[in-house]
């Protein structure tokens, strides 16, 4: 690369290959709008500090606003040379210089890439982070509309993938909007740790220069300024935080992925994945693959890879910067990426698939899933749970051998299984048994009860629109 920012010390030119290893503009290029956010924080409080001429600030201001209309228009008509040097903040400096002479020199005044590098980092964070905040609340205003429109869709849960008690779809979907909750507040949370100004921290050790660190923090809108300039330069923290925030999302969307795969099935066929959301085979012209879900459960690896690259180049690094530090961006670049383009499209999905509640319902009418129901019905009438458990069993059994399911044995068939217990209604047994009746038993707190799952939509609803 041309243009560097060094060179006095040197007595031989760089080797080409090793340019082009050490250079990282091809991706910091995205840093472009943080980095000169940052600079303009710089050079006005380098003017507030008498540290530079109010004439050279609003130069170096007037340069970098002109150096950034420039690189915007490349950037969008791809004009930009990727090569053109090292990193972003030494394009950015030498673009300057260019338009403005020596003087731009001056803009480095009490700054290192090592501090420069870190606010930019965080600048990027912090309004992607905001933009991700964003995507979830409107994902789970989707999960809540849709969980509503299926208050009363009867399927069947599972524990183990088999069967086990009946549940609504409504339901079903109000738990992953709670997963998703929960990484929104998350992402919050991480917030505040990325939000903080290493900005003056130098390049390790603060500066002799007269910095105002905290008049720079307030400028970019940071929360305040860093304690350590050591911890300044060397922390990614901020970075891991994100990236584990962000793995736990797509390790829900990987969850809910696996489920709507399965649902979309010939074998559960619960769901049918509209076309816009599906992809065909080359050879088998009858399929329809549900693609997006298995990308989005793909990716997860992706950004959990992330995740673990980042902690494993930081676990044996001294204090402070190293330029091992340099291979923080691609992998948090990527997974921002990823997670975004996720939680644009897969809403979508959700939004325009086909529930077919008539198959759920018959699913969750086959396999016994009642069978707890009627345990629990024995128990109340004063049998102690574990001898009523073993005498449901044998219910099943009995039923299972006639092909049948427990909702649908007569006045006889009930005698024989439980007369020596209780006195029986075949009638009172089935209404009990049928599946509305047995969800809608289930109405303890944040259980499928519809009536449950209404107040609980009612309730977030609430926390969204506050939001
Ligand atoms: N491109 C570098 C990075 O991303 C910027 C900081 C370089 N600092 C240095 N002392 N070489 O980490």
């Amino acid at each position: 690369a041309k243009n560097k920012l060094w060179g006095g010390r040197f007595e031989a030119k760089t080797s080409e290959l090793m340019d082009k290893f050490n250079a990282s503009l091809p991706f910091d290029i995205n840093l472009m709008e943080y980095d000169i956010r940052g600079s303009l924080a710089h050079v006005k409080m380098l003017g507030r500090q008498d540290i530079l001429k109010a004439e050279e600030v609003e130069k170096i201001t007037e340069g970098l606003k002109a150096v950034r209309k420039d690189l915007r228009a490349e950037l969008e008509t791809g004009a930009f040379d990727f090569n053109e040097a090292e990193d972003i903040h030494s394009l950015v400096e030498s673009r300057l210089t260019q338009k403005i002479g020596e003087l731009g020199g001056k803009l480095h005044t009490g700054r290192s890439r090592n501090d420069q590098v870190a606010v930019d980092m965080r600048l990027y964070l912090r309004d992607q982070t905001e933009q991700i905040m964003e995507m979830i609340l409107k994902f789970m205003q989707v999960l809540l509309e849709l969980a509503e429109e299926h208050i009363e869709t009867v399927m069947p849960g599972y524990t183990h993938l088999q069967r086990a008690q009946a549940l609504t779809f409504g339901h079903h979907l109000l738990a992953y909007y709670f997963k998703m909750k929960r990484d929104y507040e998350r992402f919050q949370d991480a917030l505040k740790r990325i939000n903080v100004s290493p900005l003056g921290s130098g390049a390790l050790a603060g500066s002799s220069f007269n910095l105002d660190r905290d008049f720079t923090a307030q400028e970019l809108g940071f929360d305040r300024a860093c304690e350590n300039s050591l911890d300044g330069v060397s922390d990614r923290d901020f970075v891991l935080e994100f990236l584990s925030v962000a793995s736990n999302l797509m390790l829900h969307l990987s969850r809910l992925s696996e489920e709507v795969i399965l649902w979309n099935s010939k074998e559960f066929s619960f769901i049918e994945l509209a076309d816009q959301y599906t992809t065909g085979s080359s050879i088998m012209p009858q399929k329809k693959n549900p693609d997006l879900a298995e990308l989005v459960r793909g990716k997860t690896g992706r950004v959990i890879g992330s995740l673990n690259q980042l902690m494993l180049t930081i676990k044996g690094l001294p204090l402070a910067y190293n330029k091992d530090l340099q291979e923080d961006k691609e992998g948090l670049f990527d997974s921002v990426d990823t997670v975004k383009i996720i939680l644009k499209l897969y809403p979508e999905m959700l939004k325009t698939m086909k529930v077919k509640k008539e198959v759920m319902k018959k699913a969750a009418s086959k396999g016994f899933l009642n069978a707890t129901e009627l345990a629990d019905f024995l128990a109340d009438k004063g049998i102690p749970f574990r001898q009523a458990h073993q005498i449901v069993g044998e219910a099943v059994l009995f039923a299972a051998k006639k092909e049948k399911e427990l909702d649908q044995l007569g006045q006889a068939e009930w005698e024989e299984l439980l007369a020596q217990h209780i006195e029986v209604e075949a009638e009172v047994l089935q209404k009990k048994l049928s599946v509305e009746a047995a969800v809608n038993s289930h109405a303890t707190k944040g259980g499928p009860a519809f009536t449950e799952s209404k107040r609980t939509i009612k309730k977030e609803k609430k926390f969204l629109a506050e939001k």
